[in-house]
């Protein structure tokens, strides 16, 4: 069995088109997902989507389709979106599957055999946008609610609850004594101040199914469903259940009857969960209490981003202001589209997409940078060796040591804005290293016929290290640089960046612009 470096995406709701905060989210996740498998652990990325809900059924309502027609319609377009973004998940969860309502239903067999939940009437205000009852601290000083909120409606019903209550200072000290369980630091000082100024209210966890019927039905009350919460936050465990992982399998009536994968993983507790600031709650709070619950322990860490606007204002179908991701990538490429997303913001604050910053990015170190670099060194080499590589020469072999190391460190890390810019000292560089050897004039000189193979040694061994530390965020250019270097395979592994690995004689193959120039 392998023990996994398992990291997970939220997974996300089925009422539309991927935007550019989901493709955003799971970018971030392939990046480190492809970091450290290239650094040598086995790594399970999952990502998936979240299909049950009040919304979902109205939208295939709408739509006249049954919701299992309608999910199906709309998840083959998620999944092919996964496959655009060149995502290397290893798996891919629908909440509608057989594999995972199987094991919500188990776990809530469990806990209510535990005594987790109870049944309680309550009244109160419902909006079925935001699938929630609203407070009176939701009410705007006119009495009246937000418009976000759609038609709210006074609903007295029956459901069950999760007694979260109990668990609060447990949470708070757990918080307290592992700083690193929420990144970056204000998220989890944001989760502490709320604990600590609010009293916890119990989870409700169901709805009637006369009222809502697409969820999943409680095992031990036909009449209700669990959906969102109770249903989404288990995927994280609902999956490594179906790999076998026995962490996890343990908490099923019957592990015997588990599934018997071929490959099993031991996968739980969670390595990372990369999530929106809109979820921390959820993530921070409801779903530690939940493991604690069942008696698992808690992922190691929850990994939080901020939100996407574009031109300074929300992001918004009903207004137009999008940003269609497969339009991005399909005028500028893929890797253009990996790189503006991480090298503009960090994991954490909020961004802003403006196309004019996108371009300029592209230009500048996309064009100018890094394509530039690697298209004038090989034709160089071409040009003037007839593409054979010569005797490895050390001159900057500490200029890349410097950046290999910045990059393990900021990778192990998961500061993948940071290490981008790591990355980028080295092209600035090695193009400052073209420009004050002039390998043009060098080669005009006979004279000087050894220095030259010494700078295009320099030049072409830098594009080679260049490829394996930009492959977990530019895997499709990565490998184009590998294959111009005439070399087989792919710079997957972080150990091919050690300096001299190019032979002499080695014969490199085709240059070509790596990122054409645009008109603007
Ligand atoms: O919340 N910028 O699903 P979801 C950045 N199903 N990230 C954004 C964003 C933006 N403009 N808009 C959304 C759900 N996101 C639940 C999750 S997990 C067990 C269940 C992020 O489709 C958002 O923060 O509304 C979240 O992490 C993810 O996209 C899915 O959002
Ligand atoms: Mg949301």
């Amino acid at each position: 069995m392998s023990k996994a470096f398992y990291v997970t995406t939220a997974i996300d709701y089925v009422n539309g088109q991927p935007h550019l905060g989901h493709a955003y989210e799971k970018i971030i996740a392939d990046v480190i997902a492809r970091s450290r498998r290239s650094l040598g652990q086995e790594v399970f990325f999952l990502t998936g989507l979240d299909e049950h809900g009040q919304k979902v059924q109205q939208a295939a309502q709408a739509e006249q389709k049954s919701p299992q027609d309608y999910c199906d319609g709309l998840a083959a377009d998620w999944q092919a979106f996964a496959r655009t973004l060149q995502l290397t998940n290893d798996d891919f969860v629908r909440t509608t599957q057989p594999r995972h309502k199987e094991f919500v239903q188990a776990m809530l067999s469990r806990l209510q055999a535990a005594g987790h939940f109870y049944k309680a009437s309550y009244t109160g205000f419902y909006s079925t946008k935001e699938e929630t009852f609203l407070t009176e601290k939701d009410r705007r000083p006119d009495g009246t609610f937000d418009a976000s909120y759609g038609d709210v409606v006074e609903l007295k019903e029956d459901n069950y609850y999760f007694k979260l209550k109990a668990h609060q200072a447990w949470l708070i000290e757990y918080l307290e004594q592992n700083p690193g369980f929420v990144q970056p630091d204000y998220r989890r000082n944001e989760v502490l101040g709320f604990l600590r100024n609010n009293d916890l209210e119990d989870l409700c966890i169901s709805r009637p199914a006369s009222r809502l019927n697409w969820g999943i039905p409680l095992p031990f009350d036909p009449d209700f469903v669990t959906y969102v919460w109770f249903d989404a936050l288990v995927n994280y465990i609902s999956i490594p259940a179906a790999h076998g992982d026995p962490a996890v399998t343990a908490l099923l009536e019957n592990p015997a009857q588990a599934a018997a994968p071929a490959i099993q993983y031991d996968l739980w507790p969670a390595a990372l969960h990369v999530i929106g600031k809109d979820i921390l709650k959820f993530h921070a709070v409801y779903w530690p209490i939940m493991l604690r619950a069942m008696g698992l322990p808690l992922p190691r860490q929850i990994l939080v981003h901020g939100w996407w606007q574009k031109d300074g204002a929300k992001i918004s179908k009903s207004t137009g202001n999008i940003v269609d991701p497969i339009a991005v990538i399909n005028e500028w490429g893929l890797d253009a589209f990996r790189f503006y997303v991480l090298r503009e913001l960090n994991i954490g604050p909020d961004g802003n997409w403006t196309d004019a910053g996108f371009r300029s990015r592209y230009q500048a170190e996309l064009a100018n940078g890094l394509g530039n670099l690697v298209n004038r060194s090989l034709s160089m080499l071409k040009r003037y060796r007839n593409g054979v590589v010569g005797a490895p020469s050390k001159e900057l072999e500490a200029d890349a040591q410097n950046a290999i190391a910045e990059t393990r460190t900021l990778l192990e890390s998961n500061q993948l804005q940071a290490a981008l810019l790591a990355i980028g000292t080295l092209i600035t560089r090695a193009n400052q290293y073209v420009d004050q050897t002039a390998p043009f004039r060098l080669a005009k000189d006979p004279a000087q016929a050894e220095r030259l193979d010494e700078v295009l040694y320099n030049l072409t061994e830098s594009c080679r290290v260049l490829a394996v530390l930009l492959w977990p965020f530019l895997p499709g250019t990565a490998c184009k640089i590998y294959a111009q270097l005439g070399l087989d395979g792919a710079p997957d592994q972080f150990s091919q960046a050690a300096w001299g690995q190019l032979k002499a004689g080695h014969v490199i193959g085709e240059p070509a612009p790596l990122f054409p120039r645009k008109d603007i």
